[in-house]
């Protein structure tokens, strides 16, 4: 495609003969293909909270990435740990082998981790976490001779990434539809935990723990002897911060708790600070069986995902087979290699030396007031936000996600990153932010939302 806006990329471009000079190949992920290579949105450059794109245009960072980066970009630490990992050891297959980083990354997991989640599975990403997690609550009963224990149940509008345990036990509909006929059986959702009494609530809502008896209701359906796990995000991100009602986690916890179910939190988004606390698990006050974590572990620089497990699940599989043979079939190339290692060490040591949990949790008031500041701006459905990060839903235009997507590129355009799913605009900011960078990200959601509305 060579059009204009791909002759103002060329241009750009210092060294033109080792750039790509087609935009056509990538067949890019979660992205409107055509449009993009159309006027295309390249970055060349991220520093702090900062990006720049190929026309020079600095962008301020509102979604701290993809969720990955709270420490803000470009960490020397991190990328001296890597480039030393590189000279060392820059592979090792991890199957019957290993080396000593992975154990002392584990060992440091366990630290943050709640009560006794203290056996590390690591994996390349979210999705990637997720499907062992579903794999471990089956392995663990079958280890248990109860084998019966085959069905997940999961939750409407939540995202549990993108492979087919993830999206059977998500609740994200273009996700799932296309996939429908080929999705993973004996999946059951709860309802989602957004009710219309609850817009415009800064942290959790008052009313809806009565949602979580909807898995005792699954549970008198196919018999709660048959139910394996139960997998929610504690806040869905994906969907635009849902915030649980209070007593909700504990809720379902107590129904879990009751009928021997596992209790698995996929904290991709929420692990590692974003709630002001290491693990939503411990904002909330909740312990699941398994936790997912990925993204933030490694301030998103390398490709990582990890599964903490209670103890007597890893003791259990351990034990059920004979001293010698593998105990758990299951793994990936990519678990645990030395370059995401490194990295998730060099972040462990920045969360550390800057207090980061503590910087997230004081600067999490200042944000939501700001994030809220934004409700007098007609055409705004909704805003939601717990600890540092929050919610803002446009109203629909013509069809679902058109407004979103519109209203992000007028945030581009106004010199603002983030995420939008469907008609939600997710802020997430690094929590390295000073006051004047929230203020900075308000100020041009401002700019960029009004903008959307003046022009659509
Ligand atoms: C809660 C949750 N689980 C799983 C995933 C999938 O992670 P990944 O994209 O790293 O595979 C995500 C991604 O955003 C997520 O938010």
């Amino acid at each position: 495609m060579f059009n204009n806006s791909y002759k103002r990329l060329e241009t750009s471009m210092n060294t033109p003969n080792q750039r790509a000079n087609s935009l056509e190949e990538h067949w890019m992920p979660f992205t409107s293909n055509r449009d993009y290579k159309d006027n295309p949105r390249l970055m060349v450059k991220a520093e702090g909270v900062y990006y720049t794109d190929h026309n020079g245009n600095k962008l301020i960072d509102a979604s701290s990435g993809l969720f990955c980066n709270p420490a803000g970009h470009s960490r020397k630490e991190i990328k001296e740990a890597v480039a030393n990992q590189l000279e060392q050891l820059d592979y090792v297959q991890p199957f019957q082998q290993g080396f000593e980083g992975s154990f002392e990354l584990a060992r440091k997991i366990s630290k943050h981790t709640p009560e006794d989640l203290n056996r590390i599975f690591f994996t390349i990403c979210g999705s990637s976490a997720v499907e062992t997690a579903i794999k471990t609550a089956i392995a663990y009963f079958k280890a248990k001779g109860e084998g019966h224990r085959s069905h997940i149940v999961g939750r409407e509008r939540g995202y549990h990434g993108m492979n087919i345990g993830g999206i059977s036990v998500g609740g994200m509909v273009a996700n799932r539809k296309t996939f429908s006929n080929i999705l993973m059986p004996n999946v059951h959702h709860l309802r989602h935990t957004h009710l219309p009494e609850n817009v415009f609530v800064k942290g959790e809502p008052e009313t809806g723990a009565y949602l979580a008896e909807d898995l005792e209701r699954i549970a008198a359906n196919i018999g709660p002897e048959n139910i394996a796990a139960c997998i929610v995000e504690p806040v869905a991100g994906s969907t635009g911060t849902l915030v649980p009602p209070k007593g909700y986690l504990k809720k379902l916890r107590e129904i879990c708790d009751k009928h021997g179910i596992l209790l698995i939190f996929d904290e991709v988004i929420t692990g590692w600070g974003r709630m002001g606390e290491p693990f939503a698990s411990q904002a909330f006050n909740v312990t699941p069986d398994i936790l997912t974590m990925a993204k933030a572990i490694t301030n998103g620089v390398m490709p990582l995902g990890a599964v903490a497990s209670r103890e007597k699940i890893y003791d259990t599989i351990l034990e059920s087979s004979p001293t010698g043979a593998i105990e758990f079939f299951h793994g990936y190339t990519y678990s645990a290699i030395p370059v995401s290692m490194a990295a998730g060490l060099a972040m462990q040591n920045i969360i550390e030396k800057e207090n980061l949990f503590e910087r997230s949790k004081k600067m999490s008031p200042y944000f939501l007031d700001a994030l809220f500041s934004l409700k007098d701006i007609d055409g705004i459905a909704d805003i939601r936000g717990y600890g540092m990060m929050g919610g803002i839903d446009i109203k629909v235009d013509e069809r679902p996600g058109k407004a979103g997507y519109s209203c992000f590129k007028k945030l581009f355009e106004a010199g603002l990153s983030l995420k939008a799913t469907g008609d939600c605009l997710i802020v997430a900011p690094p929590f390295v932010c000073e006051e004047h960078h929230i203020d900075e990200i308000i100020e041009k959601l401002r700019t960029g939302i009004t903008n959307y509305f003046k022009t659509k």
